[in-house]
């Protein structure tokens, strides 16, 4: 059966660490003059076409996908511009797909509509990447988040993770967070006013990873509560079995700095700083916010002192360039682990080398039965997109009987049913 990768949820953990080990030998292999760089050209794909559909801007996932599929060996049929090809005239993403399953023996698809990779799945027989659809997931740049970590922290369990920034619309965090507490490390929010994780990402996050969101303020000492990082934290996601889990239960941390004996006071360091631009293109026009600025001097206490600093890139102003050299920068080594990360999954969808993990399918929800006129409360789900309309039927599951609370199988928002 073919394995499309729309949701992090997709992979096991089992899968997504072999894909990591699968990367970390093509760049054993084929280095360049950088440890972290790809270079030269295998054949392994030589007898396959990969079809990049990019209806929304791309820089990195697009050009590190074709550089992945390149260097195996493999033919690149290159990205749809959505004003020069079938979709100006309207043409709808599946009959998109279906004509360009014959051409192609893999698809990457980046869409504004959320859900739009699922349905294209469900349509094509050719195995469908997700390149980031909307405002929902992108679980391929969390592939290189997570390998990034796996490198440089040499660990992906047990961290602490500080996400900063536009956490409501930005889709890479989103596949991000549920990696990260299947993996069993924390998770400390702190989003720009008004741009929180969704209250459905949160949901999950507890009932479906046994993550413990609790407050600032019962997690640090309230003595603390003006310096930063801690004035801005939101929500602290405590993972079971983390050390965070067990500090808290001792009672309130204290971070460093300001007292004379830190020996009996639990202290909280950041592993790992991921920093994310407002998604200004998803935000309604004249929207003002105050928005999280990370640089230097935010990073001048001990807690960070070995902090890795991330972002999916691209940056606008809310990472500062004085970074770049600092050595906790490692975001340009992240969109680099992009390419062999990507080779590694590519080969993994297309059976170019031996993978084994199984893959774990199993969906804890009843598809919901009733009501066939029900609609998805996302206005930007694939469903109500006039173009797919037509063929595409909502579906939903049942992932709450009594009150009934449905999520949309394609673009997975969760809404109660009255
Ligand atoms: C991200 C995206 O497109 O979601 N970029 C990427 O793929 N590296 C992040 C963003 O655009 O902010």
């Amino acid at each position: 059966m073919k394995q499309d990768i729309v949701t992090i949820g997709d992979l096991s953990n089992r899968e997504i660490e072999e894909v990591f080990d699968f990367a970390d030998r093509y760049l054993a292999d084929m280095a360049g003059s950088k440890p972290y760089q790809i270079r030269g050209k295998l054949a392994i794909a030589n007898r396959f076409l990969m079809t990049s559909l990019f209806y929304e801007p791309s820089t990195r996932t697009r050009f590190s996908f074709e550089a992945a599929m390149t260097r195996l060996g493999g033919t690149v049929l290159g990205a749809v511009d959505p004003a020069t090809s079938s979709a100006a005239k309207g043409e709808s993403i599946l009959d998109t797909g279906r004509v360009m399953e014959n051409y192609a023996d893999v698809i990457v698809l980046r869409h504004p509509a959320e859900g739009a990779a699922r349905a294209l799945a469900e349509h094509v027989e050719v195995p469908v990447i997700n390149g980031g659809d909307g405002r929902h997931e992108h679980p391929t740049q969390t592939l290189c988040d997570l390998y990034t970590l796996r490198r440089e922290n040499k660990t992906l369990q047990d961290l602490n993770v500080l996400l900063v920034g536009d956490l409501k619309n930005g889709r890479t965090v989103h596949s991000l967070v549920y990696a990260l507490a299947r993996f069993k490390s924390n998770i400390i929010t702190m989003p720009a006013k008004g741009l929180e994780l969704p209250e459905s990402v949160s949901r999950r996050l507890r009932e479906e990873y046994g993550v413990v969101p609790m407050p600032r303020d019962a997690v640090f000492d309230a003595a603390q509560t003006h310096r930063p990082p801690v004035a801005d934290i939101d929500v602290v996601y405590v993972a079971p079995g983390s050390s965070l889990q067990q500090q808290t239960a001792k009672g309130k941390i204290k971070i460093e700095g300001e007292w004379d004996s830190l020996d009996d006071a639990p202290t909280v360091n950041f592993d790992v700083c991921y920093v994310t631009r407002l998604q200004g293109e998803r935000l309604s026009p004249g929207a003002r916010i105050r928005y999280p600025v990370i640089n230097r001097k935010f990073l001048k206490d001990r807690e960070f002192a070995d902090t890795k600093v991330l972002h999916p890139l691209p940056r606008v102003n809310e990472l500062d360039a004085d970074l770049d050299a600092d050595p906790r920068a490692v975001y340009f080594k992240q969109a680099a682990y992009g390419v062999p990360v990507r080779m590694a999954l590519i080969s993994k969808v297309l059976g170019l080398a031996p993978f084994a993990a199984p893959r774990e399918t199993a969906q804890p929800y009843p598809i919901y039965s009733g009501g066939r006129e029900t609609v998805c409360a996302n206005e930007r789900c694939i469903t109500r997109l006039a173009s797919e309309r037509n063929q595409l039927r909502a579906k939903f599951w049942l992932v709450k009987p009594a009150p009934r609370l449905l999520r949309c199988c394609y673009c997975e928002t969760e809404f109660p049913l009255g």
